[in-house]
């Protein structure tokens, strides 16, 4: 096993990526998706099967794990992999985000943001440097710099202050990660909807040499064609030979577009929360489970899938468990769901490597398009 954290890039089929992070913990195959596991753990699901349905790494949360259990007594009880029973690689969230969309009474300045919990009021601090901190102490294996995303709309000036900032956390960050061979510490492009703006970012940002990128601020509002434009305008500033990273996205859809133009991991509470809500995602598109009109229905959600979610349970049963509100119901459902990304993970990575992705997105599309459910 590896020492040093690396990426390579094994196949290419116009901009879309085929590649490899190498790091102590394990192996991450390109394009990947990591399920969220906020609070470590995915919710409505055991790690092991987690594993299993092909997830090479997962993301936790500095916001949440700061709060409850702490980041300390995550340290003393031997770092989030062993608390979590998750030996494999994870990437940790710097909290900026989550704080900005969760906690209460927030003040953000030049050294951090000071901020309510969610949970029982008490005040906390995030600097660049705690943040770093609390990611060591989680002994996250990638870790993100403190960063401010805004929500869209909003004024250049707005934008270009956040964008800015950010940038000045970026240094501080790297600072504070210093030269850890096995770990790596990611920078965010932010920048709003301005394509110069998000273009200053990249350039700044790539001179910091960092392990990694990530595009912060998209899938906050803005239309999925505008993001895509974001993309095409941004990627190509990023150094090739780093991973990068789409972070919040996304539907399937956002997934194999963004994939098109050079992005290299997804992260998304999508596939969990609805499944927590009765939709399932599968080949034919998304399916509502609250709806009436399954009640009946003895077909599986996908018989021709391996996971037994998709296979083995009726839509009828499922919908069932949705309308009684049974745990089960969000379980088999998130399991589905996940698999299913996975599933779609994998379909990508063969057909980048097959050269023929632009035939796959067309596939997949026309499937979801047929909707034959
Ligand atoms: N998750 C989704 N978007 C963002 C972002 O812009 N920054 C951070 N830190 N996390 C995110």
């Amino acid at each position: 096993m590896t020492e040093r954290f690396s990426f390579s890039l094994l196949a290419t089929d116009g901009r879309a990526r085929r590649g490899e992070i190498a790091m102590p913990r394990g192996i991450v195959r390109t394009p990947a998706f990591m399920p969220v596991g906020t609070a470590g753990t995915v919710k409505a699901m055991y790690l092991d099967q987690v594993r299993d349905l092909g997830a090479d790494i997962i993301l936790g949360n500095v916001y949440h794990l700061m709060l409850r259990p702490g980041a300390e007594r995550v340290a003393r009880l031997g770092g989030l992999h062993d608390f979590a029973r998750w030996p494999h690689p994870i990437l940790t969230d710097s909290g900026g985000f989550q704080v900005m969309s969760l906690a209460e009474l927030r003040k953000l300045d030049e050294t951090g943001v000071t901020f309510r919990s969610h949970v029982d009021g008490s005040v906390h601090s995030l600097t660049p440097e705690r943040s770093i901190e609390i990611q060591g102490l989680l002994d996250s294996d990638i870790q993100m710099q403190l960063d401010e995303c805004i929500r869209l709309p909003a004024e250049r000036a707005e934008i270009e202050r956040a964008m800015e900032l950010s940038l000045r956390w970026a240094e501080r960050c790297r600072v504070a990660f210093g030269d850890q061979p096995g770990k790596a510490m990611f920078g965010i492009v932010q920048g709003g909807d301005l394509a110069d703006l998000r273009q200053r970012s990249a350039e700044r940002l790539a001179a910091m040499d960092l392990k990694g990128y990530a595009v912060g601020g998209l899938a906050v509002g803005e239309p999925q064609e505008v993001m895509l434009a974001i993309l095409d305008e941004t990627l190509p500033v990023l150094p090739q030979e780093k991973p990068r990273y789409l972070m919040g996205v996304g539907t399937p859809d956002d997934i194999i577009k963004s994939v098109a133009r050079g992005i290299d991991m997804f992260d998304c509470v999508m596939p969990t929360r609805a499944g927590r809500h009765g939709l399932a995602y599968t080949r034919f598109g998304k399916i509502n489970l609250k709806n009436a009109r399954h009640a009946d229905d003895p077909r599986p959600l996908d018989e021709t899938s391996d996971c037994p979610a998709a296979r083995d349970y009726s839509r009828a049963y499922l919908h069932h468990l949705v309308k009684t509100n049974e745990s089960l119901g969000g379980m088999l459902l998130t399991w589905n769901n996940l698999a299913y990304y996975q599933q779609l993970m994998a379909g990508i990575r063969a057909a980048i490597e097959a050269k023929r992705y632009d035939a796959f997105c067309a596939e997949v599309t026309e499937a979801w398009a047929k909707g034959d459910m």
